[in-house]
């Protein structure tokens, strides 16, 4: 496969992929070969924001674009490596002269701006563990997340820091928030409560640009993300350092990274595709990445993808789906002819979604497969291979994944299982934070268990068939039903609750809430809208019940746990499978 590219001053050169045998190299692989991909210091340390700027920062990517923003009032500013080494490195410093050291946690609560950067790479830079939480959480999501892992100090702007106000009290870790501001702070005199505000244009003002990295070994923690699972409070996902090793060598392969690109990841930094392939697997290739601050909207992202001739995109099944109803029209408005090529993440992506690609792209979109946990995309379509409409493609080189039964013993082609990986792939997670157990429970029989079904088939490629668990993907956002449950049986009206994915067209799935009524009240649209409003302002603005049906009790075990895939099944026409454990 071949792509011709058209540059701007009309000269024509032919690419190559940077994979061209997909076979040759899975069978002939070993991670051990590509550790030169990355940079290394002396006795094997590893710093992953080091790789990520300073190695390009003192090449001749020097002057390259590493960071083109576009605001969200259209505003475009440009970042050099060396500007993001400098912007970096003075982050590092002001953390530094607040006392915060290797292994504490920062967290990052921003919209999609530079300073995401700046932050992230520079905790990365002092050694601690960079966390981001997705800018439509609430007080209990917040509280949740900075209170297990302890957090030391948060980033955020002024709109968002209200929300942590509320909860602050009952962070006794949180010592400092370091507020992202277009107006300087009120100096507050005698400022003595916790946590103490830190301004943070002030202090990068002021902040040297040299910073001496800290010198991490490839398995010290690098970043955690809380996500979702079935049961219980969201889990701290740990990443090591070493992670980047596989994030920049996926990124190199899968998305085809060439000097010439200019690279798009739509994803925001509250979710794990924005860190792996937002921040850390482009940059520590030397690429342009472009970071959008608008939200969601057919015609700004077309105009973004013509203004700024983007050539990569890296996108989601909802988008896909949410372009498409937007019509074939208005991409006639726009030229987007420099993309080359084209990928999604999250969902399943329908083979309509591919047709649709290659009918107003002339590109098909590629499908991968990861999750937080595995740090990195480990099943994917090649620009070097076939696609088969539907299906998620072949694992990684380096990846052993299979389809397995519940006691992790391998089925035979074609058979829906569990699909699960060899563990040890350089980004694994490393631990779940605080919970080694639960960590534990992800293995079975020598494999990691994904959570998720599939099958494979005679070629090796592997089909996605569903959750095994009941995690929720709504506009390929991961939700868990328990987090949702917690906080509607918190609202006054309500006894009980219990929380499903309902199949939809546009969204992947909706969360479907059933709840029963406290005595004393009715259901009626009132509360309804009540209700919805209380999960949106309490947990997350992506995370409240789209529907809700009032019942009058919800099916339990005898031990009293909602029974979710009768929900489910009663919601859908399915059969009910067992029941025999279900309460009279
Ligand atoms: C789902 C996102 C079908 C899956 C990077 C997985 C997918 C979960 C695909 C992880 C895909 C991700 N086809 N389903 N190509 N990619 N998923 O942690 O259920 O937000 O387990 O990571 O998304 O979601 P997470």
């Amino acid at each position: 496969m071949q792509t011709e590219i058209v540059t701007k001053d009309q000269t024509k050169f032919v690419l190559q992929p940077n994979l061209k045998d997909y076979e040759a190299l899975y069978k002939n692989f070993d991670w051990k070969n590509v550790h030169n991909e990355i940079e290394w210091f002396d006795n094997g340390e590893l710093n992953a924001a080091y790789n990520a700027v300073d190695r390009h920062a003192k090449n001749h990517n020097k002057n390259k674009v590493a960071l083109i923003y576009e605001a969200a009032n259209g505003k475009i500013d440009k970042y050099t490596y060396l500007d993001l080494k400098h912007m970096t490195n003075k982050f590092a410093n002001v953390l530094k002269k607040l006392g915060i050291v290797k292994g504490e946690r920062v967290f990052l609560f921003l919209p999609r701006i530079p300073a995401v950067y700046a932050s992230f790479l520079g905790t990365l830079k002092v050694g601690a563990i960079a966390s981001t939480l997705f800018s439509a959480f609430g007080e209990e999501a917040l509280l949740d997340r900075l209170g297990n892992s302890k957090a030391k100090a948060v980033v955020t702007t002024p709109d968002l820091k209200q929300r942590i106000d509320k909860i602050k009290d009952k962070l006794p870790d949180l010592t400092y928030i370091i507020l992202v501001n277009n107006e300087p702070i009120q100096k507050i005199e005698g400022q003595s409560a916790m946590p103490i505000t830190i301004d943070y244009n002030e202090e990068m003002k002021e902040a040297s640009k040299e910073f001496e990295i800290e010198k991490t070994h490839p398995e010290d923690h690098a970043f955690l993300l809380y996500t979702s699972g079935s049961t219980g409070k969201s889990k701290g996902v740990v990443h090591a350092h070493m992670a980047v090793l596989q994030q920049h060598y996926t990124h190199k392969l899968i998305h085809d990274i060439h000097p010439e690109d200019i690279y798009w990841c739509t994803a925001d930094h509250g979710w794990v595709t924005g860190i792996s392939y937002g921040i850390l697997g482009p940059l520590s290739n030397g690429a342009t990445v472009l970071l959008y601050e608008g939200r969601f909207d057919p015609e700004g992202w077309y105009s973004a993808l013509e203004r700024h001739e983007v050539t990569l995109w890296y996108t989601a099944p909802t988008a896909i789906r949410m372009l498409m109803k937007a019509g074939e029209e208005i991409t006639k408005k726009y030229n987007l002819s420099h993309l080359r090529h084209i990928y999604s993440v999250g969902e399943p992506l329908n083979p309509e979604g591919i047709r649709w690609g290659l009918k107003v792209f002339n590109l098909p979109f590629h499908d991968t497969w990861w999750q937080t946990e595995t740090g990195s995309m480990l099943i994917s379509n090649y620009p070097c291979m076939p696609i088969k409409l539907g299906s998620m493609g072949k694992p990684f080189p380096g990846i052993v994944a299979a389809v397995v039964d519940d006691t992790g013993q391998e089925l035979p082609t074609n058979t829906e299982g569990h699909l699960a990986i060899k563990p040890g792939w350089p980004s694994m997670l490393r631990t779940l934070w605080g919970d080694e157990e639960r960590y534990k429970k992800l293995f079975n029989n020598g494999w990691y268990i994904t959570g998720d079904r599939a099958r494979k088939d005679e070629d090796g490629y592997f089909w996605y068939i569903g959750r095994a668990d009941d995690v929720i993907k709504t506009s390929g956002e991961r939700v868990g039903p328990f987090e949702v449950e917690s906080v509607l049986v918190e609202h006054p009206a309500i006894a009980e609750a219990g929380v499903i994915g309902k199949p939809d067209e546009l969204r992947g799935e909706i969360i479907k809430a059933f709840v029963a009524l406290r005595a004393g009240y009715t259901p009626n649209p009132e509360l309804e809208e009540d209700i919805k409003k209380f999960v949106k302002q309490h947990l997350a603005a992506h995370a409240y019940p789209r529907e809700i049906a009032f019942v009058d009790k919800l099916p339990k075990t005898r031990s009293g746990k909602i029974m979710r895939r009768l929900l489910r099944a009663r919601e859908l026409g399915l059969p009910e499978g067992d029941i025999s454990t279900l309460e009279d």
